[in-house]
């Protein structure tokens, strides 16, 4: 007999799955009984304002709208923290297909929550990488000091762990994500996951007081990049196979240190150019065009407040801006 098997509808057979929290389809909201708001509210919110311009500007650039339906589905995630049914079935009337298959692709996809989550969502690698390196002894240690199990959420709605299977990152075992970003150390005051570095207790440690103390900071979650959303160009043309623009530069930021400014950023490997502007009273001006291969670009002239972002082209196809940071 064949049986398919999903990372969502996965349920441990280890002897001693009662240490290992709630199914991963429980943990993620797949079936569990959550509160689920109604169509009317959630229509309201997604149908305005820059939610209703950016899915408008999505859809033109797709000859068919169901091929919007990921990005759709990600954009009503990113506007209310979660993919509660209604949105799901929002996201279907958008991209004109049947409710059934919008679910079917929102469940199917681990990177939709369809329950709320605390604010830093830790995804612990629990497959056999991860596991032979001691994944089950830093879940264990994340459960002990938050105070939860997997699946659940602090009392204050900081922190919500998960086990999830294998994140890609099996050199760096045992890893995790927080939120979008693989995090197994604090380097330099950010996340980081340095080259064949895992998590251990003492990592942990650093990067939960990480969490904390950017919650201290910023009681509201600063605007992150669209995760590689291909938006921007407006085409009106029929769509060749080349459409898409290249998505933009991600994980922008701007340090103000000694030399100047050091802007930093990731790239998709598409990219066959870049260029690094500043912000001039209302106007952008280009400063810089670093090589592909770059990963910082100096502003000698920058000092602390100016305003920087990223502009990623492929061939002559070019990326909706980066999110503008400051020094
Ligand atoms: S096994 Fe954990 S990241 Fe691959």
């Amino acid at each position: 007999m064949i049986e398919f098997v999903s990372n969502v509808n996965f349920a441990p057979s280890n002897p001693k799955a009662e240490n290992l929290g709630n199914p991963l389809h429980l943990q993620m909201g797949h079936k569990s009984e959550v509160t689920q708001p109604t169509y009317e509210d959630v229509s309201a919110k997604l149908n305005s304002g820059e939610i209703k311009t950016r899915v408008e500007a999505l859809l033109k650039q797709y000859p068919v709208k169901q091929g919007a339906l990921l990005e759709v589905l990600w954009i009503a995630q990113s506007e209310l923290g979660w993919v509660p049914q209604a949105a799901v079935k929002w996201a279907a009337k958008i991209c004109e297909c049947s409710p059934v298959h919008a679910w079917g692709v929102a469940t199917f996809y681990t990177m939709y929550k369809h329950v709320p989550t605390g604010r830093f969502l830790l995804q612990f690698c629990q497959n056999i990488c991860c596991h032979t390196a001691g994944a089950e002894d830093i879940i264990s240690i994340a459960e002990k000091k938050l105070g939860i199990k997997a699946g659940e959420t602090t009392q204050d709605k900081l922190f919500t762990i998960a086990r999830v299977e294998c994140l890609g990152a099996c050199g760096n075992g045992p890893a995790m994500l927080v939120n979008d970003d693989f995090a197994t150390d604090v380097v330099n005051g950010n996340l980081a996951m340095p080259s064949n570095v895992g998590l251990n207790a003492e990592r942990l440690d650093k990067i939960i007081a990480w969490c904390k103390e950017r919650a201290a900071k910023n009681p509201q979650e600063p605007k992150r990049d669209p995760l590689g959303g291909i938006t921007g160009a407006v085409h009106s043309e029929p769509l060749g196979l080349d459409f898409a623009p290249p998505p933009p530069a991600l994980g922008v930021k701007a340090t103000t240190t000694d030399k100047g400014v050091s802007v930093i950023w990731k790239i998709a490997p598409e990219v066959t150019s870049l260029a690094v502007e500043r912000k001039n009273g209302s106007k952008w001006e280009a400063i810089g065009s670093p090589g592909i291969k770059d990963k910082e670009f100096i502003d000698a002239n920058g000092k602390a407040g100016c305003e920087y972002r990223v502009i990623a082209t492929s061939g002559t196809r070019t990326a909706k801006p980066s999110v503008e940071v400051k020094s």
